[in-house]
């Protein structure tokens, strides 16, 4: 049995974060010859925000993301999840090729334990959702880069987890897809209310999408900045408003590679 939300509980300032990550450390190697990833990170990302998570390739995204997961143990710090087990979406969409869009998602759906006739109405609400209604009996081979990463939402939430944890999912699609998808994105977060923790290395996505920018540094990975984006949604990649605050980030992720200088 559910009870009624209060006002007070629906206030994102009296919940606690949909993310805690405290303090967090991650080395990778062998006893003697540690390489440190992610050095002392703190983050949270509050119910319902949008947060993106910026940095270089190799800098330590994916580590963190996986930590969150929870598919890897951090080497010292903690990490709290307010909202039970989060959704997760990848560069690949890790659907199964062999059935078709309808039953990837009516998969999820089992997996969570939906009996079948309510499993038919979600899987149909889920497709229109992401805007794949009718699509539902094609097999994913034959459905194009974006209806994948489509389906592949669909199925994230299917799983109703009140986090989505995204790691580059749009980054192999061409730039129309992309842009098309960013606003789906975006709708379906206003629309559900998840929280996300988005991972990408392309400044204008991550200014595009987020209400913050989080900017990790490279080697080993630590949080240098974060940007609010006070820019009201539906915002377009070409606005001049994310040009602008695009081009300030991408000065200070250009510092942080040169400080490197691996790149
Ligand atoms: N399982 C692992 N074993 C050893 N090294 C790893 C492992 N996973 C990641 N790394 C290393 O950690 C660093 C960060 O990698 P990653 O998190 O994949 O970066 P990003 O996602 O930002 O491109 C890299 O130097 C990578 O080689
Ligand atoms: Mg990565």
């Amino acid at each position: 049995m559910t009870t009624a939300p209060t006002t007070t509980r629906l206030r994102g300032d009296t919940l606690p974060p949909a993310v805690g990550v405290d303090g967090v450390s991650k080395s990778f190697g062998p006893r003697g010859d540690r390489q440190p990833a992610l050095d002392n990170i703190d983050l949270t990302v509050a119910p319902g925000e949008f947060v993106t998570l910026l940095g270089a390739s190799g800098c330590g995204k994916s580590t963190l993301l996986n930590l969150i997961a929870g598919l890897d143990e951090p080497s010292a710090g903690e990490i709290h999840l307010s909202g039970g087990r989060p959704a997760l979406m990848f560069q690949e969409h890790a659907l199964l090729p062999w059935l078709t869009a309808g039953r990837n998602i009516d998969l999820a759906l089992r997996l969570r334990g939906v009996p079948a006739p309510e499993r038919r109405t979600e899987t149909e609400r889920l497709l229109d959702l992401v805007r794949l209604g009718g699509t539902g009996d094609k097999r994913i081979h034959e459905l194009s880069g974006g209806m994948r990463q489509r389906v592949a939402l669909a199925r994230a939430l299917a799983q109703d987890s009140r986090l989505l944890l995204m790691d580059e999912p749009f980054a192999a699609l061409d730039a129309i897809t992309r842009d098309v998808l960013h606003e789906e994105l975006i709708r379906v977060w206003s629309a559900t209310g998840v929280s996300v923790l988005f991972v990408t290395h392309n400044v204008r996505e991550a200014v595009r999408l987020a209400q913050r920018v989080v900017l990790l540094s490279s080697r080993p990975g630590r949080v240098v900045r974060e940007w609010k984006i006070p820019i009201p949604q539906p915002r377009r990649i070409e606005d001049a408003e994310v040009s602008a605050l695009s081009l300030t980030i991408t000065d200070h992720l250009r510092r942080e590679i040169r400080r490197h200088g691996h790149h």
